[in-house]
This record gives C-alpha cells, structure tokens and sequence, in this order.
C-alpha cells in the first residue's frame, strides 16, 4: 500500500476526504494517488481486492476507483462487497478500452460511475468531484432525515406532555366541579369521590380497559351534573317530592347530557350521566332501558352508588352497615342490578370498601396510571377549599 497525506500547495478539494485507488497494476496506482494528491485529496492506494477490502474497514473512504480486471478478487467482486458492508461509499470503476458494457453492469450493480482506459487525468478529477458532489448531497440529506427525526421525537414527547397536563387539569376542573355539586346537596358530600372509587374498583374486577376506566371516572364524578338545573325548592326538600316535583327532578339526568356530550373528553361520560338512573329489568328512567343495553360504566355505576348511599348518614337515618348494604345489593341482583356487577361487586372483600372509603385506598383501587389517580387527593383539596369559602 502506498499512502501519503495530501501537502498540495493549493489544494483545490476537500482535504478531508479520502480516495482509494484500487488497481494490479503499480504504476497507474502511483500516479493515480499523486495526481490526487496534488488535487489537494487524502489519497490510498492498494493493488489488490482483499488489500482494499481491509483498508476500508480500517479507514473508511469516501471513493473507491477500482480496476474491474484484476487477479483473484474483481473489480465487480469488490464493488458487490462493498455494497453490501459499506454502502456509503462512493465507487468508480475503471474498465478496459471500450469495455462500456462492464462499465454499465457496474452501475447496475451500484458503482456511481465508470472510467474507460486508458485514463484521462482530467476526465479522473471530473468524475471524483462529482461523485463527491453527489455523496455530500446524500450524506446531508442523511443527515436532515435524522434531524428531522429527533426532532419529530422531541416535539411528540413534547406534545404527549402538554396533552397530559391539558387532562390533568380537565380532571381537576372536574373534580372541582364535582365537589361543589356534592357540597349544594347537603346529604352528599364526599359522595362522587367514593362513587368513582367503588366503580372504578369494580370495573378493574371485570378487567375493563383504561379508556372505559377514564369515562367511568369523569361520568361517576359528574353522575348528577344536571341537578345544577334543579331548584332548591326541590332539591334541598326535606320531605317527599310529589309527583311534580319528581318529574322536574328526574330531568337531572338529560339536563346533565346535555350539559356533557358535546364535549369530546366527556361524550362517553355523557352516556353513563344519561344512564346513571336505568335499572337492569328495564324499571329505571329516563328511557327504560333493560340489561346490557344500559352501557356497562352505568350498570357499574348504579352499584356503587347504592352501595354508598346505603352505608352512609343521611340526615333523616343512620348508615346501614356493609353486611346489611351487601345484603341489599344482592336482593337487587336481576332487578335493579346486573348479576355480572354484583358477582364483581362480591367478589371484592369488606376491607377493600372500607379502604376505599379512606384515602389510603385511593391509588390502589384504580389500577392503572398511578399519576392519573393521586387525582382523587386534589379532589378532597378542592373539596376543602370550597367548604372553606362557603
Ligand atoms: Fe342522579
């Protein structure tokens, strides 16, 4: 191998890039590596396949000019290796005199150009340049390509991120929301925390899936959103309503759809306000529905609200004991319950409720994000900010 750095007194190429003079014959090889370096290039030069082989994968080159006639390894047989291993390299194959059709096949197979012999040192230096010209193009291209995928990268995790404080703070807002509903009607407070604790304990039972869990929490926290719409009078009545008065409050449940099922995030949230009041053999309201007709985060719904009416003070009774809510529930199974729920519900041992009801139960019932269920925590945040403005 004969090599030299390039000293040219005025290099016209990029001293950085390297060539490799690939031919059996010793003495094209040595004007070869001088002529370019006296163009100012980095030049190598070998007399054999193998020996050209090796210095690339010790030095890497940017053009390979190879002799395709050559004992033992072809010019054809090199160009193929080193297709195959170093893509990145330019190639230029010399063939002999009018052997245009071995120049042709070379380009088929990947050379980025060919010379005839004998060589013209000119026609030598165009066709370097140029194949450089084309390998910089290729290799700045390469180079945006992989910018441009970083890049990508970066405004993607960039955007999952402000996508999650977007939902987080539409968690809050409902969460906010929710509390304040729960502080207007006196006998409930706290109520939509645990309704959305027991129901997403339940659905985690029946191996519902995180977007069924999101709608189950947003539709149990805002379950009775609609009563915004519902008149004190009404509401807040200590003693039965009358017939009247039961209609205006059943409209709880469209006023609340209506309220809800524009919004995206909430559409699915929308379906269980909707249906928050439907009982499995179809005597529920407002539309009667029966069985699995009713979407399944309402029939989830339903057991947990009774079970936390059930085992919580009213003002007009004490609160049941879980034995006795358990009880009830399981009378309900068929009726105003779908057996499936219940089994789940069952299958769910007293201390788990009784866990729920507290705060330490809180990330464990919900099963999935952790992040997305210290949520509950802001919620009794909220709920004491606004006790404590009111
Ligand atoms: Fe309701």
């Amino acid at each position: 191998m004969m090599e030299t750095q390039s000293h040219s007194t005025q290099p016209s190429s990029d001293p950085e890039r390297k060539i490799l003079i690939v031919d059996d014959e010793p003495g094209i090889v040595k004007l070869l590596v001088e002529t370019l370096q006296q163009e100012g290039y980095s030049c190598f030069g070998c007399e054999s396949g193998q020996e050209a082989l090796r210095l690339i994968r010790a030095h890497g080159f940017d053009v390979v000019l190879c002799d395709v006639h050559m004992p033992g390894m072809s010019g054809l047989d090199l160009l193929r290796l080193v297709r195959e291993k170093h893509s990145r390299v330019a190639f230029v194959m010399v063939t002999g005199e009018g052997d245009i059709r071995v120049g042709v096949q070379a380009m088929k197979e990947g050379a980025d150009d060919y010379l005839l012999k004998p060589l013209n040192l000119e026609a030598v230096m165009i066709s370097i340049k140029q194949v450089l010209e084309r390998k910089k193009f290729a290799d700045e291209l390469d180079n945006y390509r992989l910018h441009l995928e970083e890049m990508i990268e970066q405004r993607t995790a960039q955007l999952r991120k402000a996508i999650g404080r977007i939902e987080q703070t539409y968690d809050e807002t409902l969460q906010a929301l929710a509390a304040a509903l729960d502080l207007r009607d006196n006998e409930t407070a706290g109520h939509s925390r645990r309704v959305m604790e027991y129901s997403l304990e339940i659905a985690r039972v029946m191996g519902c899936k995180n977007e069924q869990l999101n709608a189950l929490t947003r539709g149990a926290l805002l379950h009775d959103i609609g009563k915004i719409g519902i008149p004190d009078d009404i509401l807040r009545k200590p003693g039965p309503l009358t017939v009247q008065e039961r209609a205006v409050m059943r409209m709880h449940v469209w006023r609340g759809y209506g309220l809800l099922n524009h919004l995206a995030f909430l559409a699915d949230a929308a379906e269980i306000v909707l249906t928050h009041h439907e009982q499995f053999d179809g005597t529920g309201y407002p539309q009667g529905l029966i069985g699995v007709d009713i979407p399944l985060g309402a029939r989830i719904f339903a057991v947990a609200d009774t079970l936390d009416a059930l085992t919580s003070d009213r003002p007009y009774r004490r609160a049941t004991t879980f034995a006795a809510a358990r009880e009830e529930i399981i009378r309900e199974s068929g009726k105003q319950f779908d057996p499936a729920v219940v089994s789940a519900f069952l299958a769910i041992g007293e201390g788990t409720w009784a866990e729920l009801r507290s705060r330490k139960g809180i990330v464990r019932a919900l099963g999935i994000e952790r992040e997305k269920f210290m949520l509950p925590i802001q919620f009794d945040a909220a709920l004491r900010s606004l006790e404590a403005s009111v």
